[in-house]
């Protein structure tokens, strides 16, 4: 007998039940990840009603299954180097003539932890002797936070872009490293979601890292976890944020750096009490014009980047979809010809898909063009990197015949 619930609505549930328990925004997630898992449960026999019934209980296994299918991943250690460059030439220097005997760091939504290593490392290698460093990764997705506790990575987690900044691993079999004992020995990791504030007894930060985690997130969410962020700081602690997060200082913040460093600091109570009022004389009345304001109309909205387009490619790749990345990359290469970083994911996805030719040929393409541009050009992407790594990623692939 027919329940009378349509998969649809499940669906629709299961998209709702992840945007309130992520803070995603529906567009960030991806429709092909919710649909396998929806369908997977429905392929076993389950009713479409007792999934929907399912999906009203906070923490089911549904809702678990469909947080591990949507949440992005995505990670390497040093990721934005100018950012650790940033954390040892600044921002540890100020914490260090706080002259606290720990200094504390946090990486917020940390995946499998390369982040949060990078940060330790980093940390460790500028303490003087007498100084403690902890740091601790928090994420929601428990499989990644096990990953970060094993502590052991491949190729995929060592690229070009990240240098190595710090010493951090050690290498151990087949290419695979693993973590320094001194680096393991100050970092640990817990399952947090940013949409709460972190416990107490976590204590405060000198310098927290939350990048590539709100790009997903609503607009509101956006400022929840930003709340929550700002107030783990110690006064003068430095928060840094991915690259197109956000495009002002979040209350009660304020800049330092460039906008594209994406680097803010909690004023110290000092520097928040208001300097003595001038005095300042009654102004002459203004004359208003009785002229009316003109009327705004309202304007269309801007078409999709280039950047939106690879990133709703990336999201698909990561939900299992790679025909429908393919699709999405392909469009965006006929609008956007010289887009290097969309040819480069196309040519991956050509050489998975065992389109060796069409892959090489696309590779070919991506390394002459970057070959044209100054090495140290940044290309905008779901990641700014600069050219010369496009140029290397496809030599690498030339000569190697593929790469990861
Ligand atoms: C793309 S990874 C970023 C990893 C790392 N920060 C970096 O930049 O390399 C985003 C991570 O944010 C986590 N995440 C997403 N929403 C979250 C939330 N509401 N609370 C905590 N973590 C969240 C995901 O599980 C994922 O591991």
């Amino acid at each position: 007998m027919s329940s009378g619930v349509e998969p649809q609505q499940v669906l629709a549930r299961a998209r709702e039940v992840v945007s309130s328990c992520t803070g995603f925004r529906d567009t960030a997630i991806s429709p092909s990840a919710v649909d396998r898992v929806v369908r997977a449960e429905l392929a076993r026999g389950r009713s479409a009603s007792e999934l929907l019934a399912e999906l009203q209980r906070p923490g089911a296994p549904l809702a678990r299954a469909l947080l591990d299918a949507v949440l992005v991943g995505e990670t390497y250690f040093f990721r934005h180097p100018e950012q650790f460059r940033f954390l040892a030439s600044e921002a540890v220097p100020a914490a260090l003539r706080r002259g606290n005997p720990v200094l504390r760091g946090w990486s917020a939504g940390c995946a499998s932890g390369e982040e949060t290593y990078s940060i330790a490392a980093c940390l460790l290698g500028m303490v003087p002797q007498g100084v403690r460093v902890e740091v601790i990764g928090t994420d929601l997705h428990e499989g990644r936070l096990e990953a970060a506790r094993r502590g052991v990575y491949g190729n995929w987690s060592r690229r070009e872009a990240g240098p190595l900044l710090h010493p951090l691993y050690l290498e151990v079999a087949d290419g695979r490293v693993s973590i320094l004992e001194s680096v393991r020995a100050v970092t640990r990791f817990a399952q947090a979601n940013l949409l709460e504030p972190l416990p107490d007894s976590f204590g405060r930060f000198d310098v927290i890292f939350c990048r590539n985690v709100l790009t997903y997130f609503s607009p509101d969410a956006v400022q929840t976890a930003l709340g929550h962020l700002s107030r783990a700081l110690v006064p003068g602690g430095h928060l840094l944020l991915g690259t197109v997060e956000v495009d002002h200082p979040p209350a009660g913040l304020v800049r330092v750096g460039p906008p594209e460093l994406q680097a803010f600091r909690r004023p110290t109570p000092k520097e928040l009490t208001p300097p003595p009022k001038p005095v300042v004389r009654e102004p002459e009345p203004v004359r208003v014009s009785a002229r009316a304001a003109p009327a705004l109309t309202p304007r269309p909205p801007p078409p999709p980047s280039p950047v939106s387009l690879h990133t709703e490619a990336l999201h698909r790749i990561e939900g299992g979809d790679e025909a429908g990345a393919s699709t999405i990359l392909e469009k965006l290469l006929q609008q956007f010809r010289d887009y290097l970083p969309g040819m480069l994911e196309l040519a991956l996805l050509r050489e998975r898909a065992g389109a060796r030719e069409a892959a090489f040929a696309l590779m070919h393409t991506v390394r002459d063009n970057a070959a044209r541009l100054p090495p140290d050009q940044i290309i905008e992407g779901p990641e700014p990197l600069p050219a010369r790594f496009y140029r290397a990623s496809a030599d690498a692939f030339l000569t190697l015949g593929a790469i990861e």
